[in-house]
Order: C-alpha cells, then structure tokens, then sequence
C-alpha cells in the first residue's frame, strides 16, 4: 500500500498508460479521480475498478480545455479534501507527416493537448498542493524529447517542452515541498501505437523496427509504466526532483 489514504489525478486515464497507472495507483491505496476526453472508457475503468472495490472516478474532461482541468482537480478536492500528486499524462500522436507539410491546425491540435494541457494540470495542480503542505507532479514527456525517427515535429516539439517546463517548477516549488518530475517513454503498446501501426503502409515493418531500435526487443506494457509513476509520485523518491526519468527498453542508450 504505497499510496495509502494519498488523493491522486489522473488525465488520460481512461486508456493506455494512464488507465494502468490510475489502477495501480488505487491498488496501493490511493482516492483516484481520473480526467479524460474518452467517456466509455471511463465508464469502463469505473466499472473495472469497482469490481475490485478500488477507489476511482472519473470526470469527463478534455485537457485542451483550461476550466475542464480546473474542475477535474477541483473534485478530487472537494470529494477527498486534498491533491497529493497529479499524473498529466494526456496525450496524442501526430500522424506521421513531412516537416514541411504539417497544417497550423495538425501543430495546434498537438501543441494544445500535449503541452497546453500539461501546462493547465501543473498550473492548477499547484495551488492545490500547495494548500496541502507539498506533493509531487509527474509529466507524461517522451523519449521524442530526446531521440526520434521523424515525421513527428509536432509531438516531439510538445515533449521536449514538457521537459523544460518540468524543470522550471522543480527549481521554483522544492523549497515548498513539491516535486516535479516526468518520464520519458519509449515504444509503449497502447492505443497511441496500435493506431501508429494501422496507419503505416507495412505494420509487420513498423513493429520489427520498434523491435530492432529497443535493445529489450519489445514493447514496454502501460503496468511497467505504472512502476515508474508510482515511484516518482511517491515519497519513495523523496530526493528526486526535476528529472526526466527514461523508461524505454534501452533505446536512448544506443
Ligand atoms: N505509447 C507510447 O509509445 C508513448 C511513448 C512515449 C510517451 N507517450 C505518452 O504517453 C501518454 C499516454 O499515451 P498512451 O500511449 O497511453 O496513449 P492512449 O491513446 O492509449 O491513451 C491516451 C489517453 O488520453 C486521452 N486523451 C486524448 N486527448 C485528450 C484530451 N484532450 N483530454 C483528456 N484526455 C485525452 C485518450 O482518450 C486516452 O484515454 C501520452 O502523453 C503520450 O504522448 C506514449
């Protein structure tokens, strides 16, 4: 029970990686109040987590939208009198496209959801922790931060800024007890990808390269993911503030 009697957020929980790590979460313990655009996949880890009498609700939210993510840290709040840690872990892909062909709209759309609604979830988030005497952030970036294929400028641009915008909170908030830290993900198999393969001309072609660029050989699971949220969420990782923590099979290593 890492997380017992802690109040956690999470967005993008209804599927991927952040409904894995909403379930964890509630496992160890934790009141999770879970934000998503997806309103049948909440309704199913609802009824998934009940089944497991595990503490989790959900509000439809689009983080895009910056009242949307108010209210979502509002009700954990209001329902359980506190935020401990919020995961922002929204996200979307860009449709694989040449640099010099992605439309003003593609690049918002990525931009507003990615970054926009990273940013939203700290900037509420931190008066709530505050309020609370400290806790931690934890941001969905990507190892597209660091490494990339190409034909993806949009999302990288997002989570490298995601980065940066992590470390200045870190600097700005450690002397009042929070924490703010992201992780970095290689090739996870969540819908994010499924939906990257249905789109590619050769699928079988596109998985063997995820395979042949992580020296593990797979696919990272949304429950390894967890893992890692869990620890920087925690004060298991109570001098850790600031980084960028790479979950990727070994893949920047190379
Ligand atoms: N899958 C990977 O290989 C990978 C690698 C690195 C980073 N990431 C990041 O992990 C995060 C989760 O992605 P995933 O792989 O689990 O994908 P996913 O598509 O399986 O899950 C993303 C979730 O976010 C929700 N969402 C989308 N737009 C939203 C919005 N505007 N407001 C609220 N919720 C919204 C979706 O409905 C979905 O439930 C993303 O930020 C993604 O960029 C993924």
């Amino acid at each position: 029970m890492r997380m017992q009697d802690m109040v956690a957020v999470v967005t993008g929980g209804a599927g991927g990686m952040g409904r894995a790590t909403a379930l964890l979460f509630a496992r160890e313990g934790a009141s999770v109040v879970v934000g998503d655009v997806d309103a049948q996949g909440g309704a199913s880890l609802i009824a998934e987590a009940a089944q497991s009498g595990l503490n989790v609700s959900f509000l439809l939210t689009d983080v895009s939208r910056e009242a949307d993510v108010a209210n979502l840290i509002a009700k954990a709040e209001t329902d359980h009198g506190r935020l401990d840690t919020i995961f922002n872990n929204a996200g979307i892909e860009q449709p694989v496209t040449a640099s010099d062909a992605i439309s003003e709209q593609l690049f918002e759309r990525v931009i507003d959801i990615n970054l926009k609604g990273t940013f939203f979830g700290c900037k509420h988030a931190l008066p709530a922790l505050l309020r609370n005497g400290g806790g931690t952030i934890v941001n969905n970036s990507s190892v597209s931060a660091f490494a990339n294929v190409g034909g993806n400028l949009s999302y990288a641009a997002s989570k490298g800024a995601i980065m940066s915008m992590t470390r200045v909170i870190a600097i700005e908030y450690a002397a009042r007890n929070i924490r703010c830290n992201a992780i970095n993900p290689g090739v996870i198999d969540t819908g994010m990808n499924q939906r990257n393969m249905q789109l590619a001309e050769d699928p079988a072609a596109l998985e063997q390269k995820w395979r042949s660029i992580t020296p593990l050989g797979r696919m990272g699971t949304g429950d390894e993911i967890g893992e890692a949220v869990l620890f920087l969420a925690t004060k298991q990782s109570s001098f850790v503030t600031g980084i960028g923590l790479v979950i990727d099979g070994g893949r920047i290593a190379t």
